[in-house]
C-alpha cells in the first residue's frame, strides 16, 4: 500500500503477516523492550543492525526514513523477515531542515508512539575534497549537526508528549578531539555531540530519555576503501553495545567499550604529540 504525508513525503507500507497495516500506539512493554522504532537515515548500516538485534526481542513496528527510499524499501524487507511485523519507508532528507518539524510531527501521528528513535544519517566525507570545497564541507556539516538539531528537537517534543521513548544519537569518537585528517567531520560530530548530551539533560525528568553513542572506526560503507584504525569494530558489535546501554538506561555508550578509556588519554595528550598520532 502506498500513501501520502500531509506533507507530501510518500510512504510504502509493507503489509503486516495478517494483511493489514494498521498504526498501534505502544509503549514500552513490563520488562522495558523496545516494541517501535523510528529510524532518520533509514539505510544506515549501524541502524539497520541495532534494529535487527530489537527485532530479535520485541521489536514489532518500525519506520524507515531516508533519503533512498528504494534501499529502505529493501531493508524493511529483511527486518520483517527478522520479525518485524509492519514496517513504512518514509522519505526523508536530512539537509532539508525546514520540513524537519511537520515531518516528524507527522510520522507520529500517523504512526503512533515510538519507544526509541534512532539519529544515524550522517556522511564522512573527505578533508582533501572539503579543502577545495568549503561549500561542500558546509553541506557535510549541514547534514550531520544541523539537520540533527531540527530532528532532535522535533523528535524531544514528541518524546516530552508521549512521556517515555529514547532517541539514541550516532555520534562518533571523532567527537572527542579533532583530528587534522577529518577535522570538518569531527567538529561537526562535536556539536552533534554536545547537542544530545544537552539535550538529554533537558529532557531529565519527562520520562524521555538521550543516548549518545561514540563509535570508533566501524566497517560499513561509510568507511569502505579506509584502512581500518585500531579498535575497528563491526555495525553488530555496535548495536550489542546500544542494545546493552539501552537495557541500563545508560547516556552515553562507546563501541568497543574501551575506547572511553583510550580517548580519556587521547584528549589530554599535548597537541604536538596529537598532531603526530592523529595524521594517518
Ligand atoms: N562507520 C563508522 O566508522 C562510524 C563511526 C562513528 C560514527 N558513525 C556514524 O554512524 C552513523 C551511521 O553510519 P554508518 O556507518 O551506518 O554508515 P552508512 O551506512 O553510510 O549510513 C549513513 C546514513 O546516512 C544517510 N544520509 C546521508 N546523508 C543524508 C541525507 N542528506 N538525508 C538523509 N539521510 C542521509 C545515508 O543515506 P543514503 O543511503 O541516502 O546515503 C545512510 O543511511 C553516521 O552518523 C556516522 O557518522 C559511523
Amino acid at each position: 500500500m502506498r500513501h501520502h504525508f500531509r506533507v507530501g513525503h510518500p510512504i510504502h507500507r509493507l503489509p503486516d503477516q495478517a494483511g493489514t497495516s494498521t498504526s498501534v500506539l505502544t509503549v514500552e512493554d513490563a520488562l522495558g523492550a523496545v516494541q517501535s522504532a523510528l529510524v532518520l537515515g533509514g539505510t544506515s548500516e549501524i541502524a539497520l543492525a541495532v534494529i535487527d538485534r530489537l527485532a530479535a526481542d520485541r521489536c514489532r513496528r518500525v519506520v524507515l526514513a531516508a533519503r533512498d527510499t528504494a534501499g529502505a524499501a529493501a531493508a524493511a524487507e529483511h527486518l520483517r523477515a527478522a520479525g518485524v511485523e509492519t514496517t513504512d519507508v518514509i522519505e526523508f532528507d536530512a539537509a532539508d531542515i525546514s520540513r524537519h518539524p511537520a515531518l516528524i510531527e507527522t510520522v507520529f501521528a500517523e504512526h503512533g508512539d515510538f519507544d526509541l528513535v534512532l539519529l544515524a544519517f550522517g556522511v564522512l566525507g573527505d578533508q582533501a575534497t572539503f579543502d577545495r570545497d568549503p561549500v561542500a564541507a558546509a553541506n557535510a556539516v549541514t547534514v550531520n549537526y544541523v539537520g540533527a538539531v531540527s530532528t532532535g528537537l522535533s523528535v524531544a517534543q514528541e518524546l516530552r508528549r508521549q512521556g517515555h521513548g529514547t532517541l539514541v544519537v550516532l555520534s562518533s569518537v571523532a567527537a572527542e578531539r579533532p583530528r587534522k585528517t577529518n577535522f570538518v567531520y569531527g567538529s561537526s560530530k562535536a556539536g552533534l555531540d554536545a547537542f544530545a548530551q544537552g539535550l538529554g539533560d533537558a529532557l531529565e525528568g519527562t520520562g524521555a530519555h538521550v543516548l549518545v553513542v561514540r563509535p570508533g572506526f566501524v566497517k560499513t560503507r561509510m568507511t569502505a576503501g579506509l584502512p581500518p584504525q585500531p579498535f575497528s569494530t563491526t555495525p553488530a558489535a555496535v548495536a550489542d553495545a546500544v542494545v546493552q546501554g539501552l537495557a541500563r538506561k545508560r547516556h552515553t555508550v562507546w563501541a568497543p567499550p574501551i575506547l572511553r578509556w583510550v580517548f580519556a588519554l587521547l584528549r589530554h595528550l599535548p597537541r604536538p604529540l596529537w598532531r603526530l598520532i592523529s595524521a594517518r
